[in-house]
């Protein structure tokens, strides 16, 4: 008898996400004592910001990413270290690797108040969260979109948005926004750790839950749509598996 290895299944993929406005949060701001819990790198960095918002979500992230990997590891927060070694030059501010548990992947974005965070044991995954109105701005398709894509979410109705030959990543009708367009997009480039060392006009949009390859001889990924606080849009990517994944919001 033929013993057959079980196929992984679409629902056994799974990322957990985080979306905070640490705007609008009732607990109190996190201030210097809580800068305790990070390392080094992270201590230089927030010191170095200049406005107060920005400071505050960076370590709002910050804690976030190390309060909920340390409840997942049993671990606490302070003790957690983490690799950003930048492929290009060596520096600390690459993709994020967790020394201690390679294969938990992790992720994270800014988005003036807004922060979010992605965690996963499925494969390496990218999150990014925008403020829709960060796209819109003359000349944002030239820097964003594949030339296909162009002029698409504001064409004639009647007109198709993407063109529907071009690769299966696109829907054949419906165009995202440029701020749904641009978060996928980062998303999956931050999936892949190249961020936007790839640009983002070289591949078309990736559509939602159809596993598309975005740069050729890396892996295939997966995008997903998340939901955000209000005026931002919001992705999340993983590579690897055979399909979608399931989104746990927390
Ligand atoms: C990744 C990138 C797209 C994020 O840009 P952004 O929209 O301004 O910022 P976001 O808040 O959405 O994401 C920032 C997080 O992305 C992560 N990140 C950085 N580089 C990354 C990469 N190559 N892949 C995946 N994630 C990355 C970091 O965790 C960072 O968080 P931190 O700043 O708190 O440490 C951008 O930093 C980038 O393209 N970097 C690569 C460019 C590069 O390497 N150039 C060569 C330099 S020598």
């Amino acid at each position: 008898m033929t013993s057959r290895r079980p196929r992984r299944r679409m629902g056994d993929a799974v990322v957990d996400v985080w979306l905070r406005d640490t705007g609008v949060e009732r607990a109190p701001a996190p201030g210097v004592d809580d800068a305790g819990a990070l390392d080094e790198h992270e201590r230089e960095r927030w010191a170095r910001f200049v406005d107060a918002p920005s400071a505050r979500s960076y370590l709002a992230l910050h804690l976030l990413v190390r309060t909920q990997i340390g409840l997942l590891l049993d671990r606490p927060p302070e003790s957690l270290r983490f690799d950003r070694t930048c492929p290009d030059c060596a520096r600390q501010h690459g993709r994020p690797l967790l020394v201690d548990d390679p294969g938990l992947h992790l992720s994270l974005s800014r988005a003036g108040s807004v922060v979010a965070l992605a965690l996963s044991r499925s494969g390496p995954v990218g999150i990014d969260v925008e403020q829709a109105g960060r796209a819109q701005f003359e000349g944002f398709g030239g820097v964003a979109l594949h030339a296909r894509e162009r002029g698409a979410a504001g064409a004639p109705s009647g007109a198709p948005s993407v063109a529907p030959s071009v690769a299966p990543s696109v829907a054949p009708s419906v165009a995202p926004s440029d701020a749904a367009s641009w978060v996928r997009k980062e998303a999956a480039l931050k999936a892949l750790g190249v961020g936007l060392r790839v640009d983002p006009t070289t591949f078309l949009t990736p559509r939602p839950g159809v596993p598309t390859e975005i740069v050729p001889g890396m892996p295939c990924l997966t995008v997903m749509d998340v939901d955000a606080p209000a005026g931002c849009a919001a992705a999340v990517a993983l590579t690897s598996g055979p399909g979608g994944f399931e989104v746990r919001r927390h």
